[in-house]
């Protein structure tokens, strides 16, 4: 009872301290560099964002990623959230669902979400990578889930005071789960990046779908250090693979593996950025919350429309009218970016 009251309390918490983040890291987006095109023979109104995504139709190559729910006040986020995640046709991830594991006044928290969009739409359920295969199959029929996200936190759970400590057999615990059952297993980090040989053995052990969440947007080990200050840990929030670095290595490992971008996505540049260089779908998180905590729901459903018509501008401006020519276009890689790769 104690662990969930502290569960509950920490989610509100981590959505306080990521709006009140100060460190500012980089994704290493700036170093990609794509040619504009200025005789683009296309028009606007044709431009086509479709594309498909995990069996299922999406308008646009972007996903809310994992965030919340468990609590009234995260169902009125994930509430809002899905609101526009339907208005616009893409998928959504809901949070973390062990707190539904044990406490049915939290189901509707996340259920909220599939209500909203309706059947049509993807909708992705969020697990620890150290869950049991009964938990899963539990969080996805809750949400009537088109696929399972398990994060990877190590970097989380260490600077919690209450974290895990001990993250041995979690690469068995998933290919157990990706050997049971029928429907996706995406693998998923919160801000620390997929490197090149982690991406590697997860796809030797059968996983088609990781979503690298990188280094350049929200921090984990700046918000766990604020939520307690026995031990300073700002000397180290520089820690992480930048989202571009975590993306242009783990493309290169096989052209089936499917690839979320997500890690400090804000504008539509960075979006199409991720696409150019090979992620399938881009994820949002902390910057949409933002948008809707500090702002409301207008605003975030205006930044959420923003970004896909700068999008749809964007592919025009690179003579690509639809995601399958936005990948073929090359791009080149500068500074620092090229110096890690
Ligand atoms: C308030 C907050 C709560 C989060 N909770 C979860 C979670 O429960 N499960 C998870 O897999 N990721 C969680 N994340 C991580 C995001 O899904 C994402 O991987 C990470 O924030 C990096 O993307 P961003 O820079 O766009 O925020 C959370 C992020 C935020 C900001």
């Amino acid at each position: 009872m104690k662990k969930d009251l502290i569960r509950k309390d920490r989610k509100k918490e981590h959505i306080e301290y990521s709006l009140k983040s100060t460190y500012e890291s980089d994704t290493l987006f700036k170093d990609i560099y794509i040619e504009h095109n200025s005789l683009p023979d296309l028009n606007l109104y044709e431009i086509n964002g479709g594309t498909s995504f995990l069996g299922k139709n999406i308008k646009y190559p972007i996903m809310i990623n994992a965030m919340t729910g468990g609590t009234k006040f995260s169902q009125e986020i994930n509430r809002n959230l899905s609101k526009i995640a339907k208005n616009y046709g893409i998928p959504m991830a809901v949070g973390s669902q062990t707190i539904a594991l044990r406490d049915k006044e939290s189901y509707n928290s996340f259920k909220i979400v599939r209500e909203t969009v309706g059947e049509k739409a993807v909708v992705i359920a969020n697990l620890s990578a150290q869950a049991s295969l009964e938990d899963v199959k539990f969080s996805m029929d809750l949400i009537d889930a088109d696929a399972i996200q398990l994060h990877l936190n190590p970097a989380q759970e260490l600077v919690m005071k209450e974290g895990d400590r001990d993250f041995k057999g979690v690469l068995k615990n998933i290919g157990k789960i990706v050997s049971n059952i029928e429907e996706p297993v995406i693998v998923k980090e919160v801000g620390f990046g997929i490197s090149k040989d982690v991406a590697q053995r997860l796809y030797d052990i059968g996983i088609r779908y990781i979503d690298i969440s990188g280094k350049g947007g929200t921090n984990f080990i700046e918000i766990e250090n604020r939520r307690d200050d026995e031990i300073d840990f700002s000397d180290i929030y520089s820690w992480g693979i930048p989202t571009a670095l975590s993306l242009i290595h783990c493309r290169s490992i096989s052209e089936d593996l499917n690839i979320i971008s997500s890690g400090g996505i804000r504008t539509s540049l960075d979006i199409l950025k991720s696409l150019v260089v090979g992620a399938n779908v881009v994820g949002i998180g902390g910057q949409i919350l933002k948008e809707l905590i500090e702002g409301g729901y207008e605003v975030a459903n205006s930044y959420m429309e923003g970004l896909i018509y700068k999008l749809k501008i964007l592919m025009l401006l690179t003579g690509s009218k639809n995601i399958e020519e936005l990948k073929k276009l090359p791009y080149k890689i500068k500074g620092e970016l090229k110096d890690l790769i």
